[in-house]
């Protein structure tokens, strides 16, 4: 048996490479090995080709895992200022975006290129297009003797595994079942998994709705039946509802629920409708509610309510309605768009199976999970790569 690594990594995603980095600069002999083609498909097309790769007020409350205490640990030993910090030793330039969120100047191919300079500088050997057709325990039991990792470059025998294969989105460049498969197969549980910051679409007259106003955006606050409410942007597509607030809210969301939404953020549509009254009494409905809206979701809305006419012939019963249509929107998501263009999945290696502070398992010692494949999953706005890198960093140091 071939015994030429001390730590193999499978998945050359953003977690993956962090932890070969930071377990070759310890001195530890890494194979990094990955199916796809080309590394890190995700940091490139992250971002929209611009990678968002941290957010500076990460907090363990962006983060979203049956146990909300998990993450601390890794994340308050890899924190958003040293990954900048490296950033910053390659010379690539960012910026801050909004809220926090720190994007690339040019392409988030820098980001790879950076990551992947680090792994040759740390000796790691990276191999691409290497499946993986089994891991077996070695000989000798929980012992330090280690795993067996049979792949299409041969089988190799090592003390440390870590699988770092991601989540289920967007399986068009990669993205597999193996890492829950190989937690289940060394009897760690996996809670349920599902798509997460993804938009939500809807049937029969919403989507007619949605489909006529597709490509206009507002600036609207979203809430779900329990509560949970993001302000930022939303934007209508032909499949349904899509855009910042809709992704943040598509974690939160369950099926069959319904969602609030208000489409003018910090705007009260009844009081604003009584001052036209005033002022402009001669101003048609649509025109008064234009000032407020999106012209073409003003008229939408008076067509969908059959109001129409000058505002000064309108009651205020009538006045609230609209607001009411415009500040409370009530509908019921028939679903998400699904693991096809979700940016993360929700769920996954159960973190009570792992140690908070290195990330190995605790039945099957030497085996480690990092990255989206573990139950903790960010919000929007770079917290989910935060989580990659930290929890990388968490094994790298350990493995
Ligand atoms: P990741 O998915 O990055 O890597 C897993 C690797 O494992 C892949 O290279 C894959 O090929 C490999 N693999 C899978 N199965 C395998 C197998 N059986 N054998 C061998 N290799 C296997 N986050 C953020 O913070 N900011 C952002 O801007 C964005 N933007 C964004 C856009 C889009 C379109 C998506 C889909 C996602 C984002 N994200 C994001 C989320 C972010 O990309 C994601 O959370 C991290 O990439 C997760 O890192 P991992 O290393 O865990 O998995």
């Amino acid at each position: 048996m071939n015994k030429d690594f001390d730590v193999i990594i499978i998945g050359a995603g953003a977690a993956g490479l962090m932890c070969a980095i930071e377990a070759g600069k310890r001195g530890r002999r890494v194979w990094l090995v990955d199916h796809a083609k080309k590394t890190a498909e995700k940091i490139r097309i992250s971002g929209g080709g611009r990678c968002n790769f941290t957010n500076i007020h990460t907090k363990p409350v962006n983060f979203l895992s049956q146990n909300p205490h998990f993450c601390k640990s890794a994340l308050s030993r890899y924190t958003p200022r040293d990954f900048i910090a490296l950033v910053k030793k390659h010379g690539i330039k960012w910026h801050e975006k909004t809220l926090g969120q720190l994007f690339c100047d040019d392409s988030s191919q820098q980001i790879i290129d950076m990551l992947l300079k680090e792994c040759a500088d740390a000796g790691v050997r990276l191999d691409m297009e290497t499946s993986v057709d089994a891991i077996e325990r070695a000989e000798g039991g929980n012992s330090g003797s280690g795993y067996i990792v049979r792949t299409s470059r041969g089988a190799q025998q090592a003390p440390s595994v870590v699988i770092a294969t991601g989540g289920l989105s967007i399986p068009k460049i990669g993205a597999t079942r193996f890492g829950f498969d190989i937690a289940r197969q060394f009897g760690l549980n996996v809670l349920d998994t599902r798509a997460a910051l993804v938009p939500l679409t809807f049937q029969n007259a919403l989507l007619e709705r949605c489909k006529e106003m597709t490509g206009l955006s507002v600036d609207a606050t979203v809430k779900t039946e329990g509560g949970r409410a993001f302000s930022e942007g939303l934007l209508f597509t032909h499949r349904g509802l899509s855009g910042p607030s809709i992704l943040q809210i598509s974690s939160y969301w369950l099926e069959g629920q319904s969602i609030n939404v208000n489409l003018t953020r910090g705007v009260d549509v009844f009081e604003v409708l009584k001052n036209h009254k005033n002022s402009q009494p001669k101003q048609e409905i649509q025109n008064a509610l234009s000032d407020i809206l999106p012209k073409r979701l003003a008229q939408s809305i008076c067509d969908e309510l059959d109001i129409k006419g000058r505002i000064a012939e309108l009651s205020d019963k009538v006045l609230m309605a609209i607001a009411t249509r415009v500040n409370e929107w009530q509908i019921k998501p028939s679903g998400t768009e699904g693991y096809r263009t979700a940016e993360v999945t929700l769920g996954g290696v159960d973190t009570s199976e792992l140690s908070s502070q290195t990330m190995e398992s605790r039945k099957a010692p030497g085996l480690y999970f990092i990255g989206e494949v573990v139950d903790v999953t960010g919000h929007l706005g770079g917290f989910n790569f935060q989580w990659a890198w930290a929890s990388g960093h968490a094994a790298g140091q350990s493995a």
